[in-house]
């Protein structure tokens, strides 16, 4: 979790070396549509499922993932972009004071959720001219609020973009997860989000996150053409990242039932019958992935 973690790890006299820290996971990429949303949703269930304990963070001016959880706010309500300006000192006077516990949620699955409003898209606007470290207000939160300590996992949602939501994400966050649909456009778009990654090591506002998965989304398996770029894609990953960090799971079909489910605003868990046995088991490889994914200096 960086240096400033590790110091205070090492600091025997530190209150807080005995709390257990939880890992933090996004799922991203800056193209729209390709599963962000859905993987995340469907993936905390399967950790939640496994006994872990989950948050879920909506960090999309979207709110897509807070509806998938029956969270939609009402217009007067706080969301999670109230607790991040809150926790920006120059900012407190502005605005509404707000606590945590007004804002958390949670959800029937035992999954807990800081929902997203519209509010979150001025998020970058509204924190221009603070003196604090900018990219690091999401990660500064997570520590001093203590919600750090208090999950397994933090899994957040990104918008898609590649702007401060997200630049925030990466810096709190210890693996990504990126969801693709493998056609011709996503090579350059994978390019692009690595280059982010290295940007914010050159920010010098920590290490860059690990990327434990891309995950093949959308596929239909009619079309030979999309078999053909997964194999190019993947071939390059490997090139690049080497065999170990390439880390390409098997694909996710497009699959009614993950229509069906995301319009009830169920997981994939929620039903019995045998068609969604499948995409449970590819969602519990996920949540292994999760689990088992060695985070380096970050563990
Ligand atoms: N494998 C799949 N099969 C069928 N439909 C899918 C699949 N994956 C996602 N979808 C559907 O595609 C749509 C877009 O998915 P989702 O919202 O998860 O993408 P996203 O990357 O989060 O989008 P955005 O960038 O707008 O946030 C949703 O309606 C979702 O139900
Ligand atoms: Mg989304």
């Amino acid at each position: 979790m960086g240096f400033l973690f590790k110091s205070k790890k090492n600091n025997a006299s530190s209150a807080s070396q005995n709390l257990k820290t939880g890992k933090v996971i996004s799922f991203l990429n800056q193209k729209g549509g390709v599963g962000k949303t859905t993987m995340c949703f469907n993936s905390a269930h399967a950790l939640a499922r496994q006994g872990a304990r989950v948050l879920c963070i909506d960090m999309d001016p979207q709110a897509n993932l807070s509806l998938l959880f029956n969270c939609e706010l009402g217009d007067e309500e706080h969301s999670i972009f109230h607790l991040l300006v809150n926790s920006i000192r120059e900012l407190k006077n502005i605005h509404t004071p707000t606590h945590v516990n007004e804002i958390i949620r949670t959800h029937p699955s035992g999954i807990d959720i800081l929902p997203s409003s519209q509010e979150l898209s001025g998020f970058e606007l509204t924190v221009s001219g603070v003196s604090t470290s900018r990219p690091l207000i999401l990660k500064n939160y997570l520590q001093k609020s203590g919600l750090i300590h208090q999950y397994d996992y933090i899994i957040i949602d990104c918008p898609p973009t590649l702007g401060l939501l997200v630049v925030n994400t990466l810096c709190a966050t210890d693996g990504v997860m990126v969801p693709f649909r493998p056609d011709e456009f996503s090579k350059k778009g994978l390019g692009h989000l690595y280059s982010v990654l290295g940007d914010i090591e050159e920010m010098g506002v920590g290490e860059a996150p690990k990327v434990i998965a891309h995950i093949p989304n959308l596929m239909d398996n009619r079309r030979k053409q999309e078999q053909e770029e997964l194999e190019s894609i993947s071939g390059e990953l490997v090139e690049d990242l080497g065999e170990e960090h390439a880390c390409v799971v098997d694909p996710f079909f497009n699959r009614a039932q993950l229509v069906r489910s995301g319009g009830q605003r169920k997981s994939v868990f929620d039903y019995q019958s045998k068609e969604f046995q499948g995409l449970q088991h590819q969602f519990n490889e996920l949540a292994s992935i999760i689990k088992e994914s060695d985070y380096g200096h970050r563990g």
